[in-house]
């Protein structure tokens, strides 16, 4: 708990970027919505809140905020804040690959192909479930087939304690979507099938299974 006695939660949220050169970047279409309304909620419930945001246009929540671009800057802005912070939500859409070498001039198309070479970047989450100690962490896995199963395996690889398991691949729904096809995964068995719901609803969702499990 802090000073002031608030619960602490750090939010991530959007996409990260990572720069091929300073004109092209590797990403991912996350929107940022969904963490920014959990910021919100959890704000509103009078949660203490820290956002560490991804490149987005969306307006930011009046809670403070950390602005970064690639997984790099957010994996150390998220070692920054999580020795005070009492729960982790991990909504961002973290880029899992960045390029080997950066090029600081724009690279020019006087070739005929460019083959890229990727090195995996840090996974924040895992990291953050092997210092977990008493802090309670939320994952967010987006995922195109066998959904369950494969966000019951990361729910277990990652120490969480909860795992918002959702369907990215149909239109409207997901990513940049204002809504979100999901189920919460508390262990390997859902409590519900799949269902759609307005993210700001699922973000409610969160924030009510977040005080229940810190004020029981
Ligand atoms: N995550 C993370 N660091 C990464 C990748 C993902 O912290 N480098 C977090 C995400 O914020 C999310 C959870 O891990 O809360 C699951 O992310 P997801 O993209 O669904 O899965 P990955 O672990 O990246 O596995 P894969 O890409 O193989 O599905």
């Amino acid at each position: 708990m802090t000073r002031r006695g608030l619960p602490k939660i750090l939010i991530t949220a959007g996409p990260t970027r990572e720069y091929i050169d300073p004109t092209r970047f590797i990403s991912n279409p996350s929107s940022a919505k969904m963490g920014y309304l959990v910021a919100h909620e959890a704000k509103k419930r009078g949660l203490d809140v820290i956002l560490i945001s991804g490149p987005t246009l969306l307006k930011p929540p009046p809670v403070k905020i950390h602005r970064v671009i690639s997984a790099l800057e957010m994996h150390r802005a998220v070692k920054k804040y999580f020795r005070s912070c009492d729960v982790l939500v991990m909504s961002a859409a973290v880029s899992d690959f960045r390029p080997k070498t950066f090029s600081k001039k724009k690279i020019k198309k006087d070739r005929i192909s460019l083959t890229l070479s990727l090195v995996r970047n840090p996974d924040i989450l895992e990291w953050a479930g092997k210092n977990k100690k008493s802090r309670v962490l939320i994952g967010f896995a987006a995922e195109t087939s066998a959904v369950l199963h494969h966000a019951a395996l990361k729910l277990k690889k990652k120490n969480l304690d909860l795992m918002i398991a959702n369907q990215v691949n149909r239109p409207g729904i997901g990513f940049e979507g204002e809504k979100l096809q999901y189920v919460m995964l508390e262990n390997e068995k859902p409590s519900s099938p799949l269902r759609i719901a307005k993210k700001a609803d699922v973000a409610k969702e969160i924030v009510r299974w977040i005080l229940h499990k810190i004020h029981p």
